[in-house]
């Protein structure tokens, strides 16, 4: 394994005082990780610097054809003093599945988990300690060529920093109001909708402005191609509660495939709940909704944790979900999830990997 050289920060920043007011992705340790690929050389020089600004080339190519990709975990610091990764290792073989669709050489997967373990370790007194923080951990990666042409990269750079989080909608775990979006798209089969790169999140950007101004946090995409079929809300993977049936869109290639995601899956069946991975139509919820047979409904995401929805807006049809409060099911999901995270409940799942 390569190593890692290491160059501290001289001018370490003053850390956020009250941890209540963290928010999400407002502040930045005292480091970060890089790594450079060459054409001809592969990934190498490894380190870990100051934080601070990446000077690139005005043509670099990642600014004009967003051949870019990223993840986002977490470091959770547990009542006994520990630091926790949740499933790191799903993380980095979603990147690389990204890098693959992109066209960006893969990285060692092992590798980048002990880059993330040696940079939080160097940063450890950034993880916040209350109830519902934990240090953001952003791995990405972005073409630099300078050249104004439209073809893989040759010359990438490997980057990951960390943030001190709180709860990444201000509503924190109370339920949101969504916007089930019936004009734009976000992805399509065949597309990137199943990678973690801007481009996606570029596309959401209008819908969920538009969103925001009618008062609603964020949009639910519906497939591409009919218009019909829930593929996954803005920054989350989506759930449906009808009946006793607990229902998330297949993995078709348009939506991603979140660790959070399969990580309620399988604590669910645990439960021995019945968890349909399949297709879902708006109509169906519409329906559900009408009926009152559709109980809870809820997202996931590793910034967004478990988010209760509590209404859902499609059209001129409003559906209030459970009156707007947070779902039995929702609730135990948080809990154990979190529990897990946290060190707080045993890990049986064997998903947590300790720092040190
Ligand atoms: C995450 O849940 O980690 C994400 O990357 C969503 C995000 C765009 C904040």
């Amino acid at each position: 394994m390569q190593e890692i050289r290491v160059e501290l920060t001289k001018n370490p920043k003053e850390k956020p005082q009250d941890q209540s007011k963290l928010g999400f992705g407002n502040y930045y340790t005292d480091h970060m990780f890089l790594m450079n690929y060459d054409e001809g050389q592969g990934w190498h020089d490894p380190r870990i610097v100051p934080y601070g600004p990446i000077a690139l080339d005005p043509a670099a190519m990642c600014l004009h054809y967003g051949q870019e990709v990223f993840e986002g975990l977490k470091a959770y610091r547990t009542a006994d003093g520990r630091i926790l990764l949740f499933r790191p290792d799903r993380n980095m073989a979603r990147l690389n599945v990204s890098n693959d669709r992109l066209c960006i050489p893969p990285i060692d997967e092992e590798f980048a988990i002990e880059a993330i373990k040696k940079l939080v370790l160097v940063d450890k007194d950034w993880i916040p300690t209350e109830e519902g923080t934990s240090l953001y951990i952003r791995p990405y990666i972005f073409a630099v060529d300078a050249h104004v042409g439209v073809h893989p990269a040759h010359h990438l750079i490997f980057a990951i920093i960390l943030s001190p989080v709180g709860a990444y909608y201000p509503e924190g775990l109370n339920p949101v109001k969504i916007y089930v979006e019936d004009e734009y798209v976000r992805a399509v089969k065949g597309g990137m909708g199943f990678t973690k790169t801007g481009g996606n999140y570029a596309a959401s950007l209008k819908a969920q402005a538009e969103a925001e101004k009618k008062g609603y946090t964020q949009v639910l995409w519906l497939d591409g191609v009919e218009r019909k079929y829930i593929e996954e809300v803005g920054t989350m993977n989506v759930f449906f509660v009808i009946d006793d049936e607990v229902i998330t869109p297949e993995l078709r290639g348009s939506i991603l495939s979140g660790v959070t995601r399969m990580s309620c899956i399988d604590i669910l069946r645990s439960w021995g709940m019945k968890v349909s991975e399949r297709r879902l139509s708006i109509q169906e919820v519409a329906k559900a909704a009408e009926e009152g047979r559709l109980k809870e409904a809820f997202g996931s995401g590793t910034a967004a944790v478990i988010s209760p929805i509590g209404e859902l807006r499609w059209g001129d049809d409003v559906m209030v979900i459970n009156d707007g409060k947070i779902g039995e099911i929702s609730a135990k999901l948080y809990d154990n999830l979190t529990g897990i995270q946290w060190g707080k409940l045993p890990d049986e799942f064997g998903w947590t990997v300790e720092v040190k």
